[in-house]
């Protein structure tokens, strides 16, 4: 079986590949490397022993997509395709909504015109807000993100439920091939494939806690800032589900195989249910790296939440999956792809 995968030279989009491939599917990548390198491209092929099919463009191009969509017999699209940068969306949001949300779109449209109606979209955590009392169910009540990008997933996700129950009322009744969409709603992905070969590789200053880490350990950066010791929590730092970036792309996989069997739109968490604590995971990366990682605290950052974690249950239930890899395989593997590439692809 052949899918699209978009955003697929991206973090979360390359380790997805490999275990799609390595699952028995066929992946073609469409990719406007505005976030990433062809890079990942060449080395997913060295790590799966064949070529991978890449497209460079934008999923906003109706005729890339209409190329793609009459040149092969795609079952299903795994769509990662889109900016996620929160600082930057609040300083650009027209470029978040025109990229993520209008992205979307035409990729919607291009999907339901070639007949292609399965679909798993990358949401977020960001999705809950800062609703109090983890873990979250996929049942409560949405919150409200602070931030554009954030927005940009709420608004995909209504977008979809939309165009999955536009089916029932355009045909009094399901048709035949009604749309298959899961909304993935990830937790804190971190880690990298355990040979070092492709891993995170953020431009510029990391945003996020594990690349700024890493990078503080390989030297690039003289020290991490904590941001925030004061929250209500065990050890005053923020808390996290940390998930393993190659469990996050098993989670893919399992969605694929049971998308057939979820008409409409389901939303899923992907996440391990458990919470770690900021400076818990600075001290498994210090018992990773076999020495300490120099910090200091810093005031809270504007918009974090004390506390998120995922009920993980419905993943369970519906998929059959779970998370295997512990928070010391997350340092170990993100530390290794660090270590052999200390510039991210750049080198
Ligand atoms: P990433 O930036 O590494 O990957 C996204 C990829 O999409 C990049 O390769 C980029 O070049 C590509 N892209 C962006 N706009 C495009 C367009 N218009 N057309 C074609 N390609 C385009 O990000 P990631 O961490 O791999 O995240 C993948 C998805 O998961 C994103 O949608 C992101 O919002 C979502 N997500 C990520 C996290 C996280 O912590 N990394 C958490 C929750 C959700
Ligand atoms: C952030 C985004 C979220 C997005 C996710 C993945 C915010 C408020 N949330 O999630 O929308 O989906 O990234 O891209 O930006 N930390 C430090 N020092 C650092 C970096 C982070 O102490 O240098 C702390 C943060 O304050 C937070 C924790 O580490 O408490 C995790 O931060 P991060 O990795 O950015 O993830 P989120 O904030 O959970």
């Amino acid at each position: 079986m052949s899918i699209l995968v978009t955003g697929g030279a991206g973090y979360i989009g390359s380790h997805t590949c490999i275990e799609l491939i390595k699952a028995g599917y066929s992946v073609v990548v469409l990719d406007d490397l505005s976030n990433s390198s062809r890079e990942a491209i060449c080395r997913i092929g060295g790590l799966v022993g064949q070529e991978v099919p890449f497209i460079e463009g934008s999923i906003a191009d109706r005729s890339v997509l209409q190329h793609l969509f009459s040149n092969y017999q795609f079952s299903a699209v795994l769509h990662f395709a889109g900016s996620k940068a929160v600082g930057e969306s609040v300083s650009h949001p027209l470029m978040y909504y025109r990229n993520n949300i209008g992205g979307t779109t035409v990729l919607l449209e291009e999907m339901a015109r070639a007949g292609v109606k399965q679909l798993v979209f990358s949401s977020s955590a960001t999705v809950y807000g800062d609703a109090p009392n983890p873990p979250f169910r996929e049942d409560q009540p949405l919150g409200q993100p602070t931030n554009p990008y954030g927005k940009t997933k709420l608004f995909i996700e209504e977008l979809c439920r939309d165009v999955a129950a536009s089916d029932a009322q355009a045909c009094g009744g399901p048709d035949n091939n009604p749309w298959h969409i899961a909304l993935l709603r990830y937790f804190n992905p971190v880690g990298a494939h355990e040979s070092g070969r492709i891993g995170e590789d953020p431009r510029g200053t990391p945003n996020n806690l594990m690349p700024y880490i890493t990078q503080v350990a390989v030297g690039r950066r003289p020290s991490l800032s904590i941001f925030g010791s004061d929250y209500d929590t065990p050890d005053g730092t923020c808390i996290r589900d940390f998930i393993h970036v190659v469990d996050l792309a098993e989670g893919h996989v399992a969605a694929l195989k049971h998308l057939s069997a979820m008409p409409g739109c389901t939303a899923i968490n992907l996440g391990t249910g458990v919470g770690y604590s900021v400076l818990d995971v600075v001290h498994a990366m210090e018992a990773a790296i076999g020495r300490p990682i120099p910090h200091t605290f810093a005031p809270r950052r504007p918009g974090d939440s004390a506390a998120t974690v995922s009920d993980p249950s419905r993943a369970k239930a519906i998929l059959g999956w779970a998370t295997r890899r512990t928070l010391a395989d997350m340092c170990t593997d993100a530390w290794r792809w660090q270590q052999a590439n200390p510039q991210g692809y750049g080198e």
